[in-house]
């Protein structure tokens, strides 16, 4: 398959300014881990919809990407690659033509690490699960800032529950979401133009929870085992458009009282971005 690095939207140059005229409730929003699990989800949530969204997806996952653009190729731009490659990260935003806006910036990639230890793990292991998880989402807020100032936008995360929870041999992710967190916190303060929002998305059916059952259990402390080793058969997982649904009404609707906050997806303080 041959990928070509489109750098606008629709056919020329002037499709987005056409296209916001006609959809005046067409939202711009980029989705980081588009490809797959919640990610995937937000993105099906936001094209499905009748405003016409404009979206940008990123992963590495080519052929997912390959079938976003082939399904909707006037409003989709896929931007395919690694997270933990910093300078690809600085160039998403900025070789895309925005027209000066983005609604919606949604920071849902993440990585497990190696779930070692802290006595076994290698630190460079630890140094790897916060560059993917934390720095990238430094670097892609940076370069797209000047974008959501100027649409008074939102960066929504996808944070996790272990972000407030020690689980034995998920230091470096736990670390990295609660990292995340304050991150939600810092930019409340520093960009009160941009409304920022980081969401506990629950235990949720995606290849994450698939890689914990089956490589990531041996570290673990025996109760968590029994937790997320059973948890799929006996069907306490989420499917993934449930948090999915309320991570992609965030991005383009987000009320400003919410910034700075940490949430779970099913927080009575969400109830209007949930559909049931
Ligand atoms: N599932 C859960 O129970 C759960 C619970 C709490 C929080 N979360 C959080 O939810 C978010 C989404 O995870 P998920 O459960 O939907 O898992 P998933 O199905 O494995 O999806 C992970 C997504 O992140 C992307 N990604 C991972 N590493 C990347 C890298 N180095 N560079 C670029 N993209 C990368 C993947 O894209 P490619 O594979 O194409 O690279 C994929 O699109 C994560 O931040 C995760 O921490 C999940």
């Amino acid at each position: 398959m041959t990928t070509l690095r489109q750098s606008h939207f629709g056919e020329s140059l002037q499709f987005i300014n056409q296209h916001r005229s006609r959809h005046t409730s067409s939202c711009t929003v980029l989705v980081t881990g588009a490809t797959a699990g919640i990610g995937k989800a937000v993105a099906e949530y936001l094209l499905a919809s009748s405003a016409q969204h404009l979206l940008v997806l990123t992963g590495r996952n080519e052929d997912v990407l390959h079938e976003f653009r082939s399904r909707y190729p006037d409003r989709v731009i896929t931007e395919a690659g690694d997270m933990s490659d910093l300078q690809f990260v600085r160039s998403i935003a900025q070789s895309i033509q925005l027209e000066g806006r983005l609604d919606g910036l949604v920071l849902n990639h993440g990585t497990m690490g190696s779930c070692f230890r802290i006595g076994q793990m290698e630190v460079e292991d630890w140094e790897e699960t916060f560059r993917v998880n934390v720095t990238s989402c430094v670097a892609l807020i940076q370069s797209a800032l000047p974008l959501l100032r100027a649409s008074q936008g939102r960066i929504v995360f996808t944070s996790s529950g272990a972000a407030t929870n020690g689980y034995s041999a998920w230091g470096a992710y736990g670390a990295s979401k609660a990292a995340i967190n304050h991150l939600t916190l810092t930019l409340k303060n520093e960009e009160p133009e941009v409304t920022t929002v980081s969401i506990r998305p629950g235990v949720v059916d995606t290849a994450m929870q698939g890689d914990i059952r089956e490589k990531f259990l041996k570290n673990m402390d025996e109760k968590d085992q029994v937790k997320f080793s059973t948890a799929k058969k006996d069907g306490k997982l989420l499917p993934p458009n449930k948090p999915g649904e309320v991570i992609a009404e965030l991005a383009i609707n987000a009320d400003e009282g919410l910034s700075g906050m940490f949430l779970s997806w099913d927080d009575p303080k969400l109830a209007q971005y949930r559909s049931g």
